[in-house]
């Protein structure tokens, strides 16, 4: 997190768009072929064959030594679960974190999905994470503030009696995969990083059941992590990649159908 972005020109806009909308199809897909018994290894297969087919790449494959094409972040994972042998089983809900890049624009988003029948600890905080994610996008607008997410994100998670994780969270976005400001989803209305029209950022909080501490898990050959809470409690997560225009914004991921 350190490069500052630059506006997006007209030119760029749509191209933004097409690679934010291939990182939702892609999702997309994904989600619908989650099935009891199938892999996260056959996850990452489904979404680097789709990118491949469309002309694009999957951002996270080698992406600072990240060995696959999507993160699969299986109940008490936060973020960046790491596709292997491991079996989806019914009652799991799992994070598909899709990055796509095509013709050099970067579209990131995110869903949890059930496997099968899941709990209703699991439905209820599913849900809570996609709303607070939809509570700080509603915030996104010029002069608005990375605070002023954080803030709408960490109310409405506390009301459901849920803990939003505040290491983490979203990021600019645009010709580079992770640029400012960091999107915290805990803050106070006002504060942080002021939104730049046309640019472009993530709305992506991660919701945890208690509040107790992460912790950090090496990816062999990668200097990213891979969290979890202490106590192993239920996470979920979605995200967006937002553009800030003049009068508001645009949800670059949302699939009109
Ligand atoms: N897609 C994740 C995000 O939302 C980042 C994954 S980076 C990886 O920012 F290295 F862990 F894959
Ligand atoms: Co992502
Ligand atoms: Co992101």
């Amino acid at each position: 997190m350190s490069r500052i972005l630059a506006p997006l020109t007209p030119e760029e806009i749509p191209l933004m768009r097409e690679a934010c909308q291939l990182a939702a199809r892609t999702l997309k897909y994904a989600g619908e072929n989650v099935r009891p018994g199938m892999t996260t290894n056959e996850i990452d297969r489904l979404v680097y064959e789709y990118t491949m087919d469309h002309k694009a790449t999957p951002a996270t494959l080698n992406y600072h030594g990240f060995p696959k094409s999507v993160c699969t972040s299986i109940n008490d994972v936060i973020c960046h679960g790491v596709p292997d042998e491991t079996i989806l089983k019914e009652g799991d809900i799992i994070n598909i974190d899709v990055t796509s890049i095509k013709d050099g624009f970067y579209g990131d988003t995110s869903a949890t999905f059930y496997v099968g029948e899941v709990s209703d600890l699991a439905k209820r905080l599913t849900e809570c994470a996609k709303e607070a994610m939809w509570r700080g996008i509603q915030e996104v607008g010029p002069h608005a503030t990375t605070g002023d997410i954080g803030f709408a994100i960490n109310k409405y998670v506390t009301k459901q009696g849920f803990y939003p994780v505040k290491e983490i969270g979203g990021h600019g976005i645009g010709k580079v995969f992770h640029g400012e400001p960091f999107v915290p989803s805990h803050g106070k209305k006002g504060r942080g990083d002021e939104l730049i029209p046309w640019t472009c950022l993530t709305v992506e909080p991660m919701v945890n059941v208690t509040s107790a501490p992460i912790e950090e898990f090496d990816i062999p050959g990668s200097s990213h992590k891979f969290y979890k809470a202490k106590d192993r409690c239920l996470s979920a997560q979605f995200e967006h990649t937002i553009l800030i225009t003049d009068e508001g914004h645009e949800v670059l991921t949302f699939l009109e159908n």
